[in-house]
């Protein structure tokens, strides 16, 4: 199996490569990634002998077309991720979630490969606080924000491209993630950082805004679960019913991290800034088999702090220019 994994020095993307090259050493995985801000070839290093790495953007057709004519099935991770950003400067989150993933479904669909585009529960807008609801595949698209709003037009050409062309594509809808190699610049990353730099966390408005968190590794194996089982042509929904408050949050950091719990600044709030998200994992559950491995969030909390305790090299260069442009924003 040849794959090629788009945004693979992010983030998501870079814990899938290193789990896939650990998992199943019958893959045989590149990596095309743009390296903006967000992307960070090192991420890779602990598999960089076992991957072939290209540095590119997913909106060059030409190269997308040469590198998807060369594997079997793409995973799509590349994209404009931080809903602030999107708001100071949406035009990168257009060309890169709109036009970027245009472009990789025409080489899909010209080679007749497999894709499975990687997207964000962000795509249904918010719940309210005290709506025992929770998202479904059924739940209409409500995006708040320039970043959801890519996010959702990316995840339309996908399913356009699957009526109209008939594309052998997936796409999965998965709620917040933390873990290892996070950029600093999201919301427990930076409360972890700055506590290990003697700085107060920041949350936003009340911090009574919920989110659905999910380690990193529960949502790659979600998505190995869909790239071997799912059913061409359909959404799955990723969450772990991880469901807790910001205030929650940030006082389980301090807790682990030794300090007062109430050792944090309220901010100013987001614009637009989303209640809350809930997954309805159901669908994946018992048609995919799905479990997650992590089932507490502390326990999760616990050794995603501890990483970044041991990794200060990895986040520490990133740091002053992330908090330099949220202090622009009186963030
Ligand atoms: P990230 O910002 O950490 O990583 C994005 C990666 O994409 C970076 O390596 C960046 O260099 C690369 N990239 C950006 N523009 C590119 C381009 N034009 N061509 C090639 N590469 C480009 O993001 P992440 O948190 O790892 O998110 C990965 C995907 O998962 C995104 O599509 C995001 O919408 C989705 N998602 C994220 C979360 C979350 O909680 N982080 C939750 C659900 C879904
Ligand atoms: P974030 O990690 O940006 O993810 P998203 O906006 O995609 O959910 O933020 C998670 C939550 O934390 C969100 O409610 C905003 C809040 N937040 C803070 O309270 N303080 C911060 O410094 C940041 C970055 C986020």
């Amino acid at each position: 199996m040849r794959l090629l994994v788009t945004g693979g020095a992010g983030f998501i993307g870079s814990n899938f490569v290193q789990q896939t090259v650990r998992e199943r050493p019958d893959h045989q995985v590149t990596v095309l990634d743009a390296l903006t801000y967000a992307g960070n070839r090192s991420s890779l290093d602990p598999v960089a002998d076992a991957i072939e790495f290209v540095h590119g953007s997913i909106a060059d057709a030409e190269l997308v077309d040469r590198l998807v004519g060369e594997c079997d099935v793409v995973v799509n991770f590349a994209a404009e991720s931080h809903n602030d950003n999107s708001l100071a400067e949406p035009e990168p989150f257009l060309q890169t979630n709109l036009v970027g993933t245009y472009r990789l479904l025409e080489a899909v669909r010209h080679h007749s490969v497999r894709m499975h585009h990687v997207s964000t529960d962000e795509v249904f807008g918010d719940l309210e606080l005290d709506d025992p609801k929770k998202f479904t595949e059924d739940t209409p698209y409500r995006p708040s924000s320039p970043y959801s709003s890519t996010k959702a037009g990316a995840d339309l050409l996908v399913r356009a491209w699957v009526r109209s062309f008939g594309l052998a594509a997936t796409i999965s809808n998965c709620s917040n993630n933390y873990g290892p190699y996070q950029h600093v610049e999201k919301f427990i990353p930076r409360q972890v950082t700055n506590v290990l730099s003697g700085v107060k966390p920041k949350v936003y408005g009340t911090g009574a805004n919920v989110r659905d968190w999910i380690h990193v590794d529960d949502h790659n194996r979600a998505l190995h679960a869909v790239l071997d089982r799912g059913r061409l042509g359909e959404t799955y929904l990723i969450g772990a019913d991880g469901e807790a408050d910001n205030l929650t949050v940030v006082r389980t950091i301090l807790r682990v991290l030794g300090k007062p719990e109430d050792w944090f600044d309220f901010v100013s709030d987001r614009p637009g800034h989303d209640l809350r998200y809930a997954i309805d994992a159901g669908k994946l559950r018992t048609e995919l088999g799905w479990t997650p491995e992590f089932a507490d969030l502390e326990s999760g909390l616990a050794s995603t702090v501890q990483w970044y305790a041991d990794h200060r090299e990895w986040w520490e260069p990133a740091k002053h220019a992330t908090e330099a442009a949220y202090s622009e924003l009186g963030r």
